[in-house]
């Protein structure tokens, strides 16, 4: 896969792509990442990437012009045409069933912005997907790009070590993680469950279904109506 990514700031990104399974990804040829600071396609003496909003009000709009003339420039004589991603807090909410979607596509764009926002041309401009990362607001959409592409680049078939265990953990099962533990048995005090230690490969099972299950009643209750077996009035009550 190969992502571009649209950046003002390109520094933002520099020790996300020099380690761990990042920089493993690109170095076995799975992925290819590079950055584009458009502050490069702006003209004037400034190279003025930002304005005041018509209509008023506080904060600067980033300029349609450079942002145009960077994609352009990218995108002529790409095929096939990739996927385009704009990342802003209006965007449709990012999951791990995007993220698997995603990771089949060949060549994915990213533009971040900054500011208040893009003049809507830029999003009127270009076929975008309009993506945020959840309900808070960050400075800009490196942050977010970077988290969208470490999601993604994980399910990049040969990226991670052992491909199950990126289908096992929290969301792909549709419940939160249960807990682990390793060696020592017993820490200050503190034990290892006994189910876990048995030895019993279906009680094992049991007591991580329940943790899970317990967990995502406790702190995410709202991921629970999606599992596979639960209708829309809820679980069958108890006689
Ligand atoms: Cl994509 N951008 C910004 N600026 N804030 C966010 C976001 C994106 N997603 C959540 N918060």
């Amino acid at each position: 896969m190969r992502a571009d990514v649209l950046t003002l700031f390109p520094g933002i990104f520099s020790g996300f792509l020099q380690e761990s399974l990042i920089k493993i990804a690109q170095e076995k040829g799975r992925l290819e990442i590079v950055l584009h600071d458009w502050r490069a396609f702006a003209k004037g003496p400034r190279r003025t990437v930002d304005d005041k909003p018509f209509g008023g009000g506080p904060g600067m709009v980033l300029k349609p012009e450079p942002i145009f003339e960077c994609l352009e420039n990218l995108l002529q004589s790409v095929e096939p045409k990739p996927r385009m991603l704009l990342m802003t807090p209006q965007g449709r909410r990012f999951t791990q069933s995007k993220a698997r979607e995603l990771s089949r596509e060949s060549r994915l764009v990213f533009l971040c912005g900054r500011y208040e926002g893009f003049d809507q041309r830029i999003v009127r401009g270009w076929p975008w997907e309009e993506i945020s990362i959840g309900d808070y607001v960050l400075n800009g959409g490196e942050v977010p790009t970077m988290a969208v592409i470490e999601a993604v680049s994980r399910l990049i078939p040969g990226v991670l070590g052992h491909d199950l265990s990126a289908a096992e953990e929290s969301f792909e099962t549709g419940l939160l993680d249960h807990p682990h533990y390793t060696r020592p048995a017993e820490f200050r005090g503190m034990e290892v469950p006994p189910a876990l230690r048995s030895g019993d490969h279906a009680r094992i099972a049991l007591w991580r279904r329940d943790e899970a299950l317990r967990l995502t009643r406790e702190r995410r209750p709202d991921l629970l109506p999606a599992l596979p077996g639960s209708t829309p009035l809820g679980p069958p009550k108890e006689l």
